[in-house]
């Protein structure tokens, strides 16, 4: 089985590629990636079963051969950080949007079975008591560039399946943790701060829930989805994580041996998303999928032990990362 992979060298891309190599015995995978600030080739399995095709997703005449060529296409390509689309959405609108039509046509001339990875974020945000989770009918209602560009890609991808047949099937996942994720993101960005010696950084007070999953439990829902979800349907991925930043702080601070308090409260993102949780149940019912990573304290201590014993990843991305953080004042 051949298996294109776009942004295969980020984060939740190259942990698939990683799933796939152990699980999958049969398949043959080729990376579609341009390799942006948020790309790492290193990532990567060195493993002959694994090719890198260093392009941009919106190159129509590389997409269109490698489409060609694979069995079936896991688009993962985006640019996927809520901050950096709030400084410039340009590029937001450039990869999530053109880069998904770019791939969408190519699936359609070849007739190639396409799974759309995307982000419950597209629904919008929750209040903290609301009693309904997102679900696979809940309307969209995005916040912000990043978001409104996901939700775009997701529009495009159920119109190409009505109008023109494309057996596309889509995924919408909450917020995922693990190995090789950017220093960026709110967890690898405390980490890499306290083992750099510098205070962890939290956003406002802290308030806002995220709804947890660890990385591999997401990719196996993918790979479920692959294999039996129906071309056309939404399905949501959750593993039942709801924890506020507060308290994800407090277990990375404890963790990693520091006082309680030893972290700065710093000015709050605009238009900061209260709340997301995910209702997984037809993901679960339908395709018999569970997670199994279903101790997050365990999933942390794990993923602080990854950043502490693979800094030559994370080193050479900190830096800069820290100084667009500077730059606007987070
Ligand atoms: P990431 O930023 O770590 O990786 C994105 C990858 O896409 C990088 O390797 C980058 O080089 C590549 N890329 C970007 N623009 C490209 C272009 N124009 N052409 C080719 N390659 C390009 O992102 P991630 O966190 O791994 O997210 C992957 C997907 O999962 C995204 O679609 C995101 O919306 C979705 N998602 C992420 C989360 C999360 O918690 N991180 C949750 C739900 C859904
Ligand atoms: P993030 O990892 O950017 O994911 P998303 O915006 O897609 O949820 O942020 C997760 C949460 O953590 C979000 O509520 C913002 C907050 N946050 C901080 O408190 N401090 C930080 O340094 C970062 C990067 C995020």
């Amino acid at each position: 089985m051949k298996v294109l992979v776009t942004g295969g060298a980020g984060f939740i891309g190259s942990n698939f590629v990683h799933l796939t190599l152990r699980s999958r015995p049969e398949a043959a995978v080729t990376v579609l990636d341009s390799l942006t600030y948020a790309g790492n080739a290193a990532s990567l399995p060195d493993d002959e079963r694994v090719q890198l095709v260093k392009a941009d997703i919106v190159d129509a005449d590389t997409v269109d051969a490698l489409v060609a060529d694979a069995d079936v296409v896991v688009h993962f390509a985006a640019e996927s950080h809520n901050d950096n689309s709030l400084d410039d959405p340009t590029p937001f609108l450039h990869t999530n949007v053109i880069g998904t039509f770019t791939l969408l046509e190519a699936c359609r001339h070849h007739g190639t079975r396409l799974h759309h990875v995307s982000t419950d974020e597209v629904y919008g945000d929750l209040e903290l008591d609301d009693p309904d989770r997102f679900s696979p009918t809940t309307p969209y209602n995005p916040s912000s560039p990043y978001s409104a560009t996901k939700a775009s890609s997701d529009l495009l991808v159920r119109a190409w399946v009505r109008s023109f047949g494309v057996e596309a099937t889509l995924s919408n996942c909450s917020n995922n943790y693990g190995p090789r994720q950017h220093v960026e993101k709110f967890i690898p960005r405390q980490i890499t701060n306290i083992l750099d010696g510098q205070r962890p950084k939290l956003y406002g007070a802290g308030l806002n829930v995220r709804d947890w999953i660890h990385v591999d439990d997401h990719n196996a829902a993918v790979w479920a989805v692959i294999d039996g979800g129906r071309p056309g349907q939404t399905y949501l991925i959750g593993a039942d994580g709801e924890l506020d930043n507060r308290t994800v702080m407090a277990a990375i601070v404890r963790e990693m041996g520091l006082e309680p308090d030893a972290f700065d409260h710093v000015e709050d993102r605009p238009g900061h998303d209260l709340r997301y949780a995910i209702d997984a149940s037809r993901t679960r019912e339908e395709l018999g999928w569970s997670p199994r990573f279903n101790d997050f304290a365990a999933g942390l201590r794990d993923t602080i032990a990854w950043y502490r014993d693979n800094e030559w990843w994370w080193r050479p991305a900190k830096a800069a990362t820290e100084l667009r953080y500077e730059r606007i004042g987070r």
